[in-house]
């Protein structure tokens, strides 16, 4: 049962008492056995974000997705029926990486009609089914319908693309997501086309970029460089306090106040947030998007800034008040190493002014991002000291205490199930 809990009945933590108030263990973030155990226990479990439907506009249109820790490539495929299909990126003669460019490893997308190994010419048509075998003859009685390409489970949710690589998922995707997560559907997300994409690898473990940003107690912090001193000043007296937390299966959602910057006194804001009207954070003269899902701002705070919606395993959506959404993707490379993409999805801008300003917003957001990569490898290098066992988190700090919890759960139902096998 969700709950909705104020801080006037107690604090956030402990309206979930499964999650205590104790100190908590990193060694999931600096044990190279754990991460083994992450590949099969989650990874191969939980439904995984790929990417948009967007980015398969036309027919034959296809991207390949990374997945390392699931040490498998992914081939996401619009068919002729404007279906989207996902397949292991393997070609069924002796085993090549079916689709890529200059480089194995490197991810690519185009358009095309069929799939053809570079190796040997094998081709595949758009539902993965093997067409041609060059020298056919030479093989003995190839029945080429028994070889099509490997599928993967591959559901879509909002234009959102998700794949399983369980041999047989434990819930369909609208179960795996849940209320708290469906109910966004509505926001006009195939509307904002206008796309930002960052991609760096971060020497530290994935959780711990999750727990940067879904936490904001750092905030007035490390991010103090970023705004003009009177703001900053004034943050860091204040503090930060989120109005609302609220965790729901293995997802997690953090909402927090808003700041209208064309509001606060001048001295508050920088010179080229006035001049672009951009700032703190997004453009300041966004289109409206009308009448917001049920599922954004579900606690209907006022003034409201964001929403953070964690999706366990390694996926964030987060919402703007002011008229755009941005997602972070967390792919796992080992044990203390992952790359970060972090993709900013804006309306069309109407004008040149628009798009200065969805440039500031941008770059605002990089130099953000940065500093929390930059610190994160500075807390994996000395984490894995292990002088010390255990860490405070405090109660604004719910949502990191869940993810590592959760983790911890998925493990264990793992090896449980395996036990019994
Ligand atoms: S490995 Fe693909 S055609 Fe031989
Ligand atoms: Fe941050």
């Amino acid at each position: 049962m969700p709950r909705y809990p104020k801080p006037s009945e107690g604090s956030w933590t402990q309206h979930y008492p499964e999650l205590g108030t104790d100190p908590v263990s990193y060694e999931d973030s600096i044990s190279p056995e754990i991460y083994e155990l992450e590949r099969e226990a989650i990874f191969k479990r939980a439904w995984l974000n790929v990417g948009r439907v967007e980015q398969l506009s036309n027919t034959g249109s296809y991207f390949t997705k990374e997945l390392a820790i699931a040490r498998t490539s992914v081939l996401v495929v619009r068919n002729r029926q404007g279906q989207v299909n996902a397949f292991h990126n393997l070609c069924r003669h002796r085993g090549n990486k079916l689709v890529w460019n200059d480089f194995p490893k490197e991810e690519t997308a185009g358009t095309c009609r069929q799939f053809t190994c570079k190796y040997h010419g094998w081709r595949y048509d758009l539902d993965g089914d093997l067409k041609f075998v060059q020298q056919e003859g030479e093989f003995f009685d190839v029945d080429k319908d028994r070889y099509g390409l490997a599928p993967v489970h591959c559901e879509v949710w909002a234009g959102f693309i998700f794949v399983n690589l369980a041999k047989v998922p434990e819930q369909s995707l609208l179960e795996f997501l849940g209320p708290m997560i469906t109910d966004m559907e509505g926001y006009p997300f195939d509307q904002m086309t206008s796309r930002w994409h960052f991609r760096s690898p971060v020497k530290a473990n994935w959780k711990l970029y999750m727990d940067a940003f879904q936490e904001f107690y750092h905030a007035p912090v490390l991010h103090a460089n970023q705004s003009p001193a009177a703001y900053s000043k004034a943050a860091a007296e204040a503090g930060f306090e989120a109005p609302h937390y609220r965790l729901e299966g293995p997802h997690r959602l953090v909402s927090t106040s808003g700041v209208r910057a064309w509001e606060m006194a001048d001295e508050m804001r920088k010179p080229i947030e006035d001049i672009c009207r951009s700032g703190l954070f997004g453009q300041w003269d966004a289109p409206g998007i009308g009448e917001l899902p049920k599922g954004v701002n579900p606690a209907k705070c006022d003034p409201w800034g964001l929403d953070s919606f964690q999706l366990f395993p390694n996926f964030t959506i987060l919402i703007w008040s002011q008229g755009w959404y941005l997602t972070y993707h967390y792919w796992p490379t080992s044990y203390d190493s992952h790359i970060f993409e972090g993709n900013l999805y804006m309306p069309q801008p109407r004008t040149p002014r628009e798009r200065v300003a969805q440039e500031l917003t941008a770059v605002s957001f990089k130099e953000f991002g940065l500093q929390d990569a930059n610190t994160l490898e500075a807390t994996q290098s000395m984490l894995e000291s292990r002088a010390v066992d255990t860490y405070l988190l405090n109660d604004q700090e719910i949502l990191v205490r869940h993810l590592h919890k959760e983790t911890a759960a998925w493990i264990d139902s793992y090896q449980r199930r395996k036990v019994e096998v």
